[in-house]
């Protein structure tokens, strides 16, 4: 580690928890969760969702922030550091590279709902086109090129103000807002009649929606909302102090990210239904649906300006911990001044996240498997590199470094949760064979079908 630069610490439990929970909500849990949802069924999918998040991405976040308590490092130089002289390193370089492709295509996504408050102020009004509206915007170059830009600037200026600074003052701002935006939209979308029929989808399970495709996205999509098998909480634990107990932390993390998507849930299904809309319409469902829902209902301006505040806010907090990956790396193992490391790999993740942006666009003739551009980015990301990363991750936690130790390192701080052997059966077998499954048929899939 550079010596001219100490590796800052966390200042309270509650900035940590705070900061990480910050890069697990995100437009994972606002954009993605309800429309995997919508697109599975609804509510026995979200039973399946929940027993993923808590026997394959509980044991992960704890593995991932005891590497990086114990190491004091960023994902390469943990994996250095625990198993010196051999290639487990390049599972962090994997991680730090994964964290580069999100956060690239992530900023466009992140832009399209700037530009969105805007729209919004500007009004909903029930004689437009949303569909339209949405593609218009999409297939232009110059706004999402100008939102895209202010976005990374964002992230940027945040991370190069450093850990505590940085972070840590910026989720302990934004994270209590989210959660009052949020539970102000969920009154709303209760409280419309109507909302029963939609309370009823997300909440009332028919086994017969689930396919092995469900298991397949709710593996997916317990890895993407916890930001797990690309390093995140590795460098977020490397800068924990010893007297946290990481079972409670991690606990409390899963916790507030399953709390935001359940609720996300509950803000527009029942919205939805109660306009009478389906809420299997897939990755519009947050820029289509959402804005004709926010046209008929009462003062829908006000809310859908909230709303895609939410969203953006909840961006926010997890592009910083993507672009800080990549930042730890660099300041670790190459020794560069933060805020250089910070505004050199932003322009480059600007300017990689260019080609998904025009995939709408100029570049709209390029097509993989089917899919656009954007969404070419965001297969590799979620159905290869982050469950490799992860499944990669749990062998070396339960048996390279070894369950032992890593339960040890998470139960080291007196705490009211502790892990013991049914982690380490979870780490060593339950979570490789789950992961490995889900890869294979997720794989397979794509391209069988
Ligand atoms: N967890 C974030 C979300 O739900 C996305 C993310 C993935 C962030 C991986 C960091 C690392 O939006």
């Amino acid at each position: 580690m550079n010596d001219l630069q100490e590796r800052e610490n966390w200042t309270s439990k509650l900035g940590f928890i705070l900061a990480a929970a910050g890069s697990a909500v995100g437009l994972g849990n606002i954009w993605r969760f309800p429309y995997v949802v919508g697109t599975n069924g609804g509510a026995a999918f979200l039973l399946v969702y929940l027993v993923a998040i808590i026997l394959i991405g509980y044991p992960v976040i704890i593995a991932e922030m005891s590497l990086g308590r114990n190491s004091q490092k960023n994902p390469v130089g943990a994996f250095k550091d625990l198993a010196p002289d051999t290639s487990w390193w390049l599972v962090g370089a994997l991680g730090v590279f994964t964290g580069f492709v999100i956060l690239s295509y992530y900023s466009v996504v992140a832009g399209w709902s700037m530009a969105y408050i805007v729209q919004a102020a500007n009004g909903f009004t029930s004689d437009m086109e949303f569909a339209n509206l949405f593609a218009g915007h999409i297939t232009s170059v110059g706004e999402p090129l100008l939102w895209h830009a202010v976005f990374m600037g964002i992230t940027v200026g945040i991370i190069s103000a450093g850990v505590v600074k940085g972070i840590q003052k910026t989720v302990k701002i934004l994270m209590p807002i989210l959660f009052i935006l949020l539970l102000v939209l969920v009154f709303r979308s209760v409280s419309l009649e109507g909302a029963e029929e939609g309370l009823a989808f997300y909440l009332a399970p028919d086994f017969g929606d689930l396919s092995w495709q469900s298991f397949n996205d709710a593996i997916a999509q317990a890895f993407f909302t916890l930001s797990l098998g690309m390093g995140a909480m590795i460098t977020y634990g490397s800068y924990l102090s010893e007297d946290e107990n990481i079972s409670d932390s991690a606990g409390y993390v899963l916790g507030l990210d399953t709390l935001v998507a359940v609720l996300s849930g509950f803000a527009i299904f029942p919205a939805v239904f109660a306009l009478g809309l389906s809420p299997d319409a897939g990755p519009g469902l947050t820029f289509i649906t959402l804005p004709a829902v926010f046209a008929e209902m009462p003062l829908g301006t006000f809310f859908g300006f909230l709303f895609f505040l939410l969203l953006t806010i909840a961006a926010v907090t997890s592009a910083i911990s993507l672009l800080e990956v990549v930042v730890a790396y660099i300041v670790d193992e190459h020794e560069w001044e933060r805020k250089k490391a910070a505004q050199v790999v932003g322009i480059i993740i600007f300017l990689v996240g260019v080609p998904p942006l025009l995939g709408y666009s100029a570049l709209s003739d390029f097509e993989f498997l089917g899919m656009d551009l954007l969404d070419t980015y965001d297969w590799f990301a979620n159905t290869i590199f982050l469950p490799l990363g992860g499944l990669l991750t749990a062998v070396f936690a339960g048996h390279i470094w070894g369950a032992r130790n890593t339960a040890e390192e998470a139960n080291k701080a007196e705490g009211t949760l502790s892990v013991g052997n049914l982690f380490g059966i979870l780490i060593k077998y339950v979570v490789p064979i789950a992961i490995g499954a889900i890869m294979i048929v997720g794989i397979w899939q794509t391209f069988a079908g």
